[in-house]
């Protein structure tokens, strides 16, 4: 199904599906410098914790093709302020500060200019043809576990726009359909910015996988009522003892899946694990602006002048989860 692109190197920039139009647009937009690339990543026009590597990556290396100078030692400084640039986009997928830190460990190992920015281009394509690799893994050992019938529950928006590959958790269920399983899938709407109701549905359609738009409020209803066999979601970031950074609004699931005796599984490939990190209490949760609360679709839906919170990730502790499938299996504990 993936004949989108959703983000793709050019050679000299860098073009990318505008995720914010869709369902609308399927509108492409080129990225001509790491500014734009940055933007990009903020805004969410590119988004998902792979995806947000991928992009990163290129964004680094697009940085420092633009560097206007011979001398290492000048172009190292200038590098190492565009990658802080685009490591400071967001805080909480890893995928983005693994790309950071493998194109900084090329560019240190240059021994000249040309060969430090021929390097770094070839890393980010490197790092993307290895997600892509990733989520086609995933999505294979991952339909094993989907029976013929049953119903999967999904949050946010984990296909190939979110990776840039097969997808995570909805890689798995689209190759699940793919083998002739007949399966139903429940997507959550994913307040605030709704991933699920825009995103996933468009994908799913895509894939002419059969599913249910349900908002997130739902989820524990249908879990309940005994009509989800299995929920798969992916991560944002996976700590050392397996507590899990995901959209918010996955950690509610979870607990509603372990009280109801549902199989919860997370979906992420290996640069999505963090073994600097001990406990999902040292994740860093991105918080955003007020007006994805009070808006819906550009348009006001609270009343003026409130206060409101805005954690775009939540995490689910390492007790809730399943199983954790990965490009090399599926495992217990991460
Ligand atoms: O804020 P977003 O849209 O970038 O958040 C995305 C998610 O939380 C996804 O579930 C996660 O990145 C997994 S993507 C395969």
């Amino acid at each position: 199904m993936n004949e989108t692109k959703p983000v793709e190197w050019l050679g000299d920039r860098l073009m990318i599906i505008d995720q914010t139009r869709l369902p609308q647009h399927e509108s492409y937009i080129e990225l001509a410098d790491h500014y734009q690339v940055a933007e990009a990543i903020k805004s969410l026009k590119v988004r998902g914790a792979p995806a947000i590597g991928v992009a990163a990556a290129y964004g680094i290396a697009l940085g420092a093709l633009k560097i206007d100078s011979r001398d290492l030692t000048e172009f190292r400084d200038q590098y190492r302020a565009i990658a802080a640039e685009i490591a400071a986009t967001r805080p909480t997928a890893r995928n983005l500060f693994m790309a950071a830190e493998r194109l900084n460990a090329v560019a240190d190992k240059a021994r000249d200019v040309i060969a430090a920015k021929e390097a770094l281009v070839a890393e980010a394509e490197k790092i993307h043809c290895e997600e892509i690799e990733s989520t086609r893994r995933i999505a294979e050992y991952g339909a094993a576990l989907i029976k013929d019938g049953d119903t999967v529950l999904t949050h946010c928006n984990t296909g190939p726009l979110a990776t840039t590959g097969r997808g995570t958790a909805l890689g798995v269920i689209i190759e699940a359909h793919r083998q002739g399983k007949r399966i139903q899938v429940l997507t959550t709407e994913t307040r605030p910015l709704c991933q699920g109701a825009r995103l996933t549905t468009w994908e799913l359609k895509k894939a002419h996988v059969p599913f249910r738009l349900i908002t997130d409020s739902m989820a524990g209803h249908f879990l309940k009522e005994a009509r989800v066999d299995l929920v798969i979601t992916g991560a944002d970031r996976i700590a050392r003892n397996g507590d899990t950074a995901n959209k918010i609004g996955t950690y509610g699931i979870a607990v509603l899946a372990r009280e109801n005796k549902v199989p919860f599984y997370i979906a992420a490939p290996s640069t999505t694990f963090d073994d600097r990190i001990a406990t999902g209490e040292e994740i860093v949760i991105e918080e955003r602006s007020p007006d994805e609360v009070t808006h819906q679709a550009g348009k006001r839906v609270a009343p003026e002048g409130i206060e409101v919170c805005n954690p775009a990730f939540d995490v689910t502790p390492a007790r809730y989860i399943t199983g954790f499938i990965t490009e090399t299996g599926i495992r217990k504990s991460a």
